[in-house]
C-alpha cells in the first residue's frame, strides 16, 4: 500500500477509513501501529489477520485524552490519574479493569483493558479526526522487530493495510511501559521508556516487577521469548568477545551492531554503530537491525550494553530478540 505524508487532508481521510472499518498505520512516539476502529469487531479481526497474530493476544487501545479512559475503563484507581496528570500524552500504556460495553475482540478475551494515549501529533491527530478509540498494536508481522518508519510498515505489510500514514521517524523507537494497575498492587507487564524508578517516584508506591518479565517469558505479548527478532540468526556479544568471534569465523558474514565506538569491520559484512547513549540507542535500534537483516548475513553480532535501569527497556528486546540463537 502506498504511504502517504501526514498532512491534516490525508489525516481526515485515514480518520474516514477508520470509521468504515479499514486498517491505517499510523506513527506513535514509540513504533508505528496498525489501527483499526476498536468497537468494530471485524476491523479488529482484520488486524489479528493482518499481523498473523493469536487472536487471544489483547490490543492497546489508543485514546486522545485520560477524559475518555472512562468510556472504556471502570473502577479506574486514583494512581491512573496521578499518572496521567503527570505524564500524559506519554509512552505508557496502563492495564485496567475493562468498561462492560467494550468488546472482548479488543481485549483478547480478557476482562481488563490496556490504554493509553500516544506522544504523537499524527496519533492525536488522528485520535482527534476520528473521535474515538482506535486498536493498534505495532504495524509488523507477528514476532517481528515493529517498524519504526513508514517504510518498515510497508515491508511488513504490504497490501494488508489501507493506508500508510508517514509521519517520520518514531523518536522513542521502542514499545511504550505497559503498567498493570487493575489488581491494587501496580505491577510492570513491559519495560519502555518510562522506568520503574520513574512511575514509583510518581506514584510513590512500589511497583512489582513480575517473575516472567525478570526472565522475559510469557503472559502479554510483549512477554513472549521469541519476539522482536530479525530473521539473521542474532546473539549479544560482550565487546571485547566480538573480534575474537570474527578471528575464529573468518568465512562467515557477520554483522555488528555496536554501542559506542566502532569496532573494525570483520572480513566479511558490515559494522553498525550506535551512541553509547540509552535514548539515541533506542531511536535507532530496530531500524539498525533491520538494515543488519536485509544484507542475510550468516549472523549478527550485537554489542551488550550497559545493564543499567535506562537501559533495561533495549536490554529486553535485545534478549528476545536473540533469543532463538541463544537456545539452539
Ligand atoms: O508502544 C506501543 O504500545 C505500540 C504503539 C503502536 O502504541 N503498540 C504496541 O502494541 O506495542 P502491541 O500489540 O504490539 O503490544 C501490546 C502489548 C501486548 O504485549 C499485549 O499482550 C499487551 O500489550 N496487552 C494489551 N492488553 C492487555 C491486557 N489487557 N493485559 C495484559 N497485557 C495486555
Ligand atoms: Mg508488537
Amino acid at each position: 500500500m502506498s504511504i502517504v505524508n501526514a498532512t491534516p487532508d490525508t489525516i481526515k481521510n485515514a480518520a474516514a477509513c477508520l470509521k468504515t472499518g479499514g486498517l491505517v498505520a499510523f506513527p506513535t512516539e514509540t513504533v508505528y501501529g496498525l489501527g483499526a476502529d476498536a468497537h468494530n469487531s471485524e476491523a479488529l479481526k482484520r488486524i489479528f489477520t493482518a499481523k498473523n497474530r493469536p487472536q487471544d493476544h489483547p490490543l492497546i487501545v489508543h485514546l486522545a485524552s485520560f477524559a475518555q479512559f472512562e468510556q472504556w475503563a471502570q473502577d479506574i484507581p486514583s494512581s491512573a490519574a496521578v499518572l496521567a496528570q503527570h505524564f500524559f500524552p506519554a509512552p505508557l500504556a496502563l492495564i485496567l479493569k475493562k468498561h462492560p460495553r467494550v468488546n472482548t475482540t479488543v481485549t483478547g478475551g480478557q476482562e481488563t483493558i490496556a490504554l493509553r494515549v500516544p506522544n504523537h501529533p499524527v496519533a492525536l491527530g488522528l485520535l482527534e479526526a476520528f473521535g474515538g478509540g482506535i486498536a493498534a498494536p505495532s504495524a509488523n508481522r507477528f514476532c517481528r522487530i515493529s517498524p519504526t518508519q513508514a517504510l518498515h510498515v510497508q515491508q511488513e505489510l504490504g497490501e494488508r493495510v489501507d493506508m500508510i500514514l508517514d509521519g517520520g521517524a518514531c523518536h522513542i523507537g521502542v514499545e511504550s511501559t505497559i503498567l498493570d494497575l487493575s489488581t491494587g498492587l501496580p505491577m510492570l507487564l513491559r519495560y519502555g521508556h518510562i522506568t520503574q524508578s520513574e512511575l514509583e517516584s510518581v506514584l510513590g508506591l512500589n511497583v512489582l516487577i513480575p517473575d516472567a518479565l525478570r526472565k522475559s517469558t510469557v503472559k502479554t505479548a510483549g512477554m513472549m521469548r521469541i519476539h522482536y527478532a530479525p530473521t539473521t540468526p542474532a546473539m549479544l556479544c560482550e565487546h571485547d568477545a566480538i573480534p575474537h568471534f570474527m578471528q575464529a569465523n573468518p568465512q562467515m558474514r557477520i554483522g555488528v551492531l555496536c554501542c559506542g565506538e566502532a569496532l573494525d569491520s570483520p572480513q566479511h559484512g558490515s559494522v553498525i554503530s550506535l551512541p553509547a547513549n540509552p535514548v539515541i540507542y533506542a531511536q535507532h535500534l530496530y531500524a539498525k537491525l533491520r538494515e543488519l537483516d536485509a544484507l542475510k548475513l550468516d549472523v549478527i553480532l550485537v554489542q551488550t550494553p550497559p545493564q543499567t535501569e535506562d537501559w533495561r527497556a533495549i536490554n529486553d528486546r535485545l534478549a528476545k530478540a536473540t533469543h532463538n540463537f541463544r537456545e539452539h
